[in-house]
């Protein structure tokens, strides 16, 4: 049966004390939105509805930077997460199968855990994902009888009784599209907050004689974000899980509390990552790969057999080929490194192509950019960049040449020719001795005057 996902991204988050709306700060260097749809999106849904409100236009951004097929509703005002899930009916109008309701701050929801939902619905027309916590708080509580959830009644609402319930509302909820959107149109506002609560349909579909159930999850996996130190901690637990997964996954990492991923970060078997390695954004790196303490990574693509490091930074476009090797202190952005190439010093590339097995001396500069625009650098396969080259870009250098250390090159190099661009040296008989004394001289005497 086909799947639809509404996502919950109106509200603001006041307590995060921010212009940027809670569902854009980041996790893993993705907006907390994106972990909410991962989990979604491995179920392969027909549709995916963002229901948005403070800070749409930017929400919607974020989302179809995701999935550009994401579909975005506005709810002008934030009148509760029952009126936000309705907001959305329009939308999934035709749409057959289920609807799973998420919310866009709520980050670690399982793929499984939506799977047992949706396997639950077998036995009951609504199905609620509930957590036993360890201290419930303000949680909304599942009130249970048997294997029958007969309501979920709000914090705000709740009796000293009710209060004691340590069983509770992770926010997820699964049902019939239309069922869903039946019972969200005949909510009303007679409770504490005067908002339409979307918890309120399970009381609605045990009137009409529906059954409502509970999945159970760890409390782990509905942790909610809701000011900054919610989501300090959910950081610190999102890298807990990456490390173990990469760990699980055949990855060797020297000191696991110190490597940094990211949401999207892949890397392959007997791949080996030392101490104080950041992965931003967009980076995959194949099977066994080397990088060293201390790189700093987003963007790129690392192939077989390359090492890198320690202290290198690898910016967006980079792509290094097989047994490519970048060293210390070396900066690439948006350049192609072909097979077997060696940057191993104290270089900055950008905007370029190195051919394979060309070998780029220490302090080599691409000057690519000349205060307006951006220019590229095209060097051929098994060229030699000597030491301190500068590249004045656009320039070309062909295969097998050669530049001279200390070169600026401000013209194309054919292939198999040595380019020379530095004066030329001359020597001085006897001047360094005979200024030093010059230089020792003028010194003592102003020591004298000074007396
Ligand atoms: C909600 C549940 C509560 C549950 C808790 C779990 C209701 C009434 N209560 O409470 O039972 O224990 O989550 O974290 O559902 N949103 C909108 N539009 C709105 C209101 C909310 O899009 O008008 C979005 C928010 O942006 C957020 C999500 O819905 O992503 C949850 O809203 P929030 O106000 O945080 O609900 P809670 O009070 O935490
Ligand atoms: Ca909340």
């Amino acid at each position: 049966m086909s799947v639809s996902l509404i996502v919950l991204a109106a509200g603001r988050g006041t307590r995060m004390n921010s212009d940027l709306p809670k569902v854009l700060h980041p996790l893993g260097a993705a907006p907390l939105l994106h972990h909410a749809l991962q989990a979604g999106q491995s179920l392969d849904p027909a549709q995916i509805v963002v229901v948005a409100g403070y800070g749409a236009a930017m929400v919607e951004k974020a989302a179809r930077a995701y999935d550009a097929s994401i579909e975005i509703v506005l709810q002008a005002k934030q009148l509760g997460t029952g009126h936000a899930v309705a907001q959305a009916a329009p939308l999934l109008a035709s749409a057959a199968g289920n609807a799973i309701v998420l919310f866009g701050d709520t980050p670690f929801v399982r793929t499984e855990t939506l799977h047992a939902m949706l396997d639950a619905r077998a036995r009951h027309a609504v199905v609620v994902l509930g957590f036993e916590a360890a201290d419930p708080g303000r949680y909304g509580r599942l009130v249970v009888t048997g294997d029958h959830l007969e309501r979920i009644v709000e914090y705000n609402d709740a009796s000293d009784e009710e209060r004691a319930i340590t069983l509770c509302n992770s926010g997820v909820i699964c049902a019939e599209t239309s069922v869903l959107f039946d019972l969200v149109s005949k909510l009303g506002t007679a409770n504490a907050a005067g908002e339409y609560y979307l918890t309120d349909i399970i009381a609605l579909a045990r009137e009409r004689g529906l059954s409502a159930g509970v999945v159970k999850c760890d409390e782990a996996e509905t942790l909610g974000v809701n000011t900054r130190a919610e989501l300090a901690a959910a950081e610190t637990a999102f890298q807990a899980r990456m490390r173990a997964e990469a760990l699980e996954n055949g990855v060797t990492l020297a000191d696991p509390a110190t490597t940094y991923f990211a949401l999207d970060t892949v890397i392959g078997r007997d791949s080996s990552i030392g101490p104080n390695v950041v992965f931003g954004p967009r980076v995959t790196v194949e099977s066994g790969v080397e990088i060293k303490a201390f790189c700093h990574l987003e963007g790129c693509h690392i192939s077989r057999g390359a090492t890198v490091g320690p202290f290198a930074r690898l910016r967006p476009g980079t792509e290094l080929a097989e047994d490519v090797h970048v060293g210390n202190f070396v900066e690439i952005k948006n350049t192609v490194l072909a097979e077997g190439v060696k940057v191993g010093h104290l270089t900055y590339l950008g905007d370029a192509h190195v051919g394979e097995h060309t070998n780029i001396g220490a302090g080599t500069i691409t000057c690519n950019y000349d205060g307006v625009n951006k220019h590229r650098t095209e060097i051929g396969p098994r060229a030699f960049i000597g030491s301190n080259t500068m590249l004045i870009a656009p320039v070309t250098v062909g295969r097998d040449a050669m530049t001279a250390s200390g070169s600026v090159i401000t013209n194309s190099v054919p292939a198999e020719a040595l380019a020379i661009a530095r004066t030329k040296q001359s020597n001085k008989a006897g001047l360094a001795v005979k200024l030093l004394d010059m230089f020792t001289r003028i010194k003592a005497e102003r020591q004298k005057d000074r007396l």
